[in-house]
């Protein structure tokens, strides 16, 4: 049976916040532009987002000291250009998010309400209440619709077409019953979100499977910083659910077992709002040593009852709502049991500061752009900023759309044909047929164990070689040993978890082998066995490419430095 070769000017593979806005600026500029998304747009993992978006809107605040707070933040890993360009542009992000329609929380003069998150010299955060991304998704998806944008709900983007160092469209089949089609485009842009999923605990979306990724690592181009894995210091204990660093931000204190207020003894300035990777590490020491609270002694509290109901209900009923939902437990009556989760990724696809796709240190990817939670900019470096995720998504998706309908002057279509499904029909087919003893949710629970285990907050040399070898066994039972049990064409969620659990074993072999490889500590990314940050051989970008036999080649790249110089970090 043949297969339709749909044709636009411009592809986007997922509608969160970045893949959205770019569609809505792209259409609005007469472009014809589909969005193609395994989920309803909005359940895309933007919708998750809930304390806020940075902008240095107030005059006690200056788009300098956000990009020093970003940097800083890093552990100076950012590409300094890059920051500057995203704080800078964020006043003007806020009220084209406002022109939108996105209704923000108000000061009672009737100014943007900001909050205070970890990491920042000022009240920067703006919100709406605690569903900040879904207010933004929601305005974003409306005003996409209503330009016209054609979303392609539903559908399951397996592969690109990349040849000869252009990028011409996506290969995807619908999920509904397998139809299968190829989109072709002068530009395709990849918006398909993080990876944390491989982790055990994690605040992300069953969805955050970090497809993207292993699609174009596939291809042999490089990932850049995968080892800088996000663990946010408060999600729900026992499963990972986001418990905002608004709570934090609002005045949530942090007590282990004895009632020490810990964070006294690890950020003796900012307590509690430290940056993430600082508090996610003083939790888990807490419970290492012996200091932990909860049935099993994994988990501190979070104390917010003196913040009062009034407050509570006003700003963060979200939050209330999850814990009385998943722990039985009140935070306007009693403490909440959090711990840390694995929460963003820093690291990604490479691009330079305008969406460009690296094909390596100096080239670029014809007609290939990413932006969001999937690219790695390096506007966050080792570490990001809680509440500039959001920032990156919107600002990232408005910016690279303009870089797309600049190319877009010089870019031309270079036609596909039906062979550019072969590889995602060859990887349908092999998953249907194979009849082994493995299964994808066993195989899933060992990877992720183990990633949690090997490659979590606190990581060595031994553990991380460790972990490489069981990706590696694991990858070979997947290939050789595993079955579904449903071959039918009808919401096959069997077949798409299986295609899911196939990337998640490919890009967490990038993860563990490039923490591997760095043998230092900065940001996230926390070597016991090197626990100190080392500027003179470590400040630099990993980049990561895989060979036909899967196996890994590291190289590095130069950090972009400037105007604010390398200092030790505390808090
Ligand atoms: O804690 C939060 O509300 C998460 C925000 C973020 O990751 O930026």
């Amino acid at each position: 049976m043949s297969i339709p070769i749909h044709t636009y000017d411009v592809v986007i593979v997922g509608a969160g916040l970045a893949g959205s806005t770019a569609a809505r600026e792209l259409e609005k500029e007469g472009k014809n532009v589909a969005v193609i998304t395994k989920l309803h747009p909005l359940r895309s993992h933007s919708g998750a987002a809930q304390g806020g978006i940075n902008a240095a809107l107030s005059n006690e605040d200056s788009v300098e000291l956000h990009e020093f707070d970003t940097i800083k933040g890093s552990d100076y890993l950012a590409d300094q250009d890059v920051v500057e360009l995203m704080c800078k542009e964020a006043p003007e992000t806020i009220r084209w998010a406002e022109r939108m329609g996105a209704a923000f929380s108000r000061n009672k003069n009737g100014t943007i309400a900001q909050r205070p998150f970890g990491g920042q010299s000022s009240p920067r955060a703006c919100y709406a209440k605690d569903r900040t991304g879904l207010t933004l998704l929601q305005t974003v998806y409306e005003q996409a619709l209503r330009s016209g944008v054609k979303f392609w709900d539903e559908w399951y983007a397996a592969d690109i077409i990349y040849k000869d160092g252009k990028v011409s469209g996506v290969v995807a089949f619908n999920i509904r019953n397998m139809e299968k089609a190829i989109f072709n485009a002068k530009a395709v842009m990849f918006a398909t979100g993080g990876y944390a999923r491989s982790f055990k605990i994690n605040s992300n979306a069953h969805a955050n499977t970090g497809d993207g990724l292993s699609i174009v690592a596939r291809h042999g181009l490089p990932l850049e910083d995968m080892e800088f894995v996000q663990f946010h210091p408060s999600g729900l204990s026992g499963n990972g659910v986001l418990i905002s660093e608004a709570a934090r931000g609002e005045g949530g204190r942090l007590f282990n077992s004895l009632g020490e207020r810990f964070m006294e003894k690890y950020a003796p300035n900012k307590l509690e709002l430290a940056s993430r990777d600082v508090v996610s590490r003083a939790i888990i020491n807490e419970i290492r040593e012996g200091r932990g609270v909860g049935p099993r002694k994994d988990a501190v509290y979070i104390d917010l009852v003196h913040l009062g109901k009034e407050l509570i209900m006003e700003r963060l009923p979200e939050l209330r709502d999850l814990a009385i939902c998943f722990l039985g437990l009140d935070m306007i009556k009693e403490p909440i049991l959090i711990s840390a989760t694995a929460h963003y990724s820093m690291g990604g696809i490479p691009v330079d500061m305008d969406g460009h796709v690296r094909q390596n240190n100096t080239d670029f990817v014809d007609g290939f752009y990413a932006a969001g939670e999937t690219a790695c900019s390096s506007v966050h470096g080792a570490n990001r900023l809680g509440a500039n995720s959001v920032l990156e998504a919107l600002f990232f998706g408005r910016h690279v759309a303009q870089t797309i309908l600049k190319d877009l002057e010089t870019l031309t279509l270079r036609k596909a044909s039906e062979e550019d499904a072969d590889t995602m029909i060859n990887e349908v087919e092999a998953i249907l047929t194979q009849n082994g003893t493995d299964t994808v949710p066993g195989l899933r629970d060992e990877l992720q164990q183990s990633m949690t285990d090997n490659a979590g907050v606190f990581r060595v040399e031994e553990s991380l070689a460790k972990q490489v070898k069981i990706i590696k066994k694991l990858r070979k039972r997947f290939q050789e040993n595993c079955r579904i049990d449903d071959k039918s064409k009808i919401f096959n969620t069997d077949l798409q978890e299986a295609i899911e659990l196939g990337h998640m074993l490919d890009y967490s072999l990038f993860i563990a082998q490039s923490a591997l490889a760095r043998k230092e500590s900065r940001g996230a990314h926390f070597r016991e066995d090197f626990n100190t940050r080392d500027d003179k051989n470590f400040l630099k970008h990993t980049m990561a490419y895989m060979d036909e036999n899967g196996d890994l080649r590291l190289d590095y790249m130069d950090v972009t430095l400037g105007k604010h110089e390398l200092r030790e970090r505390t808090y």
